[in-house]
């Protein structure tokens, strides 16, 4: 079986043994309820650090009072066996009062590319993430973390605090994983019927056709319209986002002249679905 460690003397103590061997340490931050993304970063851990160890904690802080934390998926059991299978050692699953004790005060605020975007439908998101990923960092204190371009958005902000704090972890990327259809894997999949399901990588097909036009050369304004408009008839409700930003800095850009990201963020029943995809210049 997986180890599972629970407070922040047995993870050092775990990292300090490895260390005493000269063994380099993977962190991989999860909420939970694993599928094949999850495990892809597990498998890049591996290749990246000797040993590897996966954090499960669904982050109370990064979630508003009317979101999903209550009802957000959880399974342990199936979470560790699946980790063990991709090669992880260790599980560190900490309670949220280990996380959180009596009397917690303490937030971080970050800017940056954290404005916009999922910041905007979100405002507490990204300082809840940077407020968990900054513990969890200081308590590992692994040589790399490894975080999936699913969530471009946070991979970005998680690489400029990590920058800004002087945090000395490696932040490295990992390419999204898909489905067959292209559905980006996600959680929150688990809350589409099957009718919503068969629509949804309806949302990954307008992204991809769109970052071929523009680097085609096509004018970005009337591409964005034509992502809307084309998963709006795919039976996408409301749409969060559609934006074309520059793929280091976030910045909202009119035109491709440097390696820009197509976002958007829109509903397909009771599931907030994102996806995301690189642009390259024309
Ligand atoms: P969670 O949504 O569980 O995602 C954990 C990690 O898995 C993130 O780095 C996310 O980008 C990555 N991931 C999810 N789906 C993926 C996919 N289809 N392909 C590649 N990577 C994928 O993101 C969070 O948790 C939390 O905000 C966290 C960073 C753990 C802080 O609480």
């Amino acid at each position: 079986d997986l180890p599972i460690l629970r407070t922040v003397e047995d993870l050092r103590a775990q990292v300090a043994a490895w260390r005493a061997q000269g063994l380099t340490v993977a962190l991989v931050p999860t909420m939970g309820a694993l599928h094949d993304g999850h495990l892809g970063l597990v498998r890049r851990g591996r290749e990246l650090a000797d040993r590897v160890v996966a954090s499960v904690f669904v982050n109370p802080t990064q979630f508003a009072p009317h979101e999903d934390f209550d009802r957000y998926p959880r399974d342990e059991a199936g979470d560790s066996a699946k980790l063990l299978s991709a090669g992880c050692h260790t599980l560190y699953a900490p309670t949220v009062r280990a996380m959180y004790p009596e009397g917690f005060a303490t937030a971080i605020s970050v800017g940056g590319p954290a404005e916009g975007l999922c910041g905007a439908f979100r405002p507490q998101m990204f300082g809840g993430v940077a407020l968990v990923v900054t513990k969890l960092f200081l308590q590992a204190l692994p040589d790399v973390a490894v975080f999936g371009e699913k969530d471009y958005q946070q991979l970005m902000v998680i690489r400029r605090f990590t920058r800004d704090l002087d945090i000395p972890v490696r932040v490295e990327g990992l390419p999204t994983v898909r489905e067959v259809d292209g559905l980006a894997m996600s959680s929150r999949n688990a809350y589409l019927s099957a009718e919503e399901r068969a629509r949804a990588p309806e949302l990954h097909r307008a992204l991809t056709a769109a970052a071929e036009a523009l680097a085609r050369g096509a004018e970005a304004e009337g591409v964005l319209t034509g992502i809307r408009s084309r998963i709006s008839e795919a039976g996408f409700g409301a749409i969060d986002y559609v934006e074309l930003r520059d793929a280091a800095t976030l910045e909202p850009v009119t035109a491709v002249v440097r390696p820009a990201r197509l976002l958007a963020a829109a509903w397909m029943g009771k599931a907030r679905l994102i996806d995301n995809v690189p642009v390259a210049p024309a």
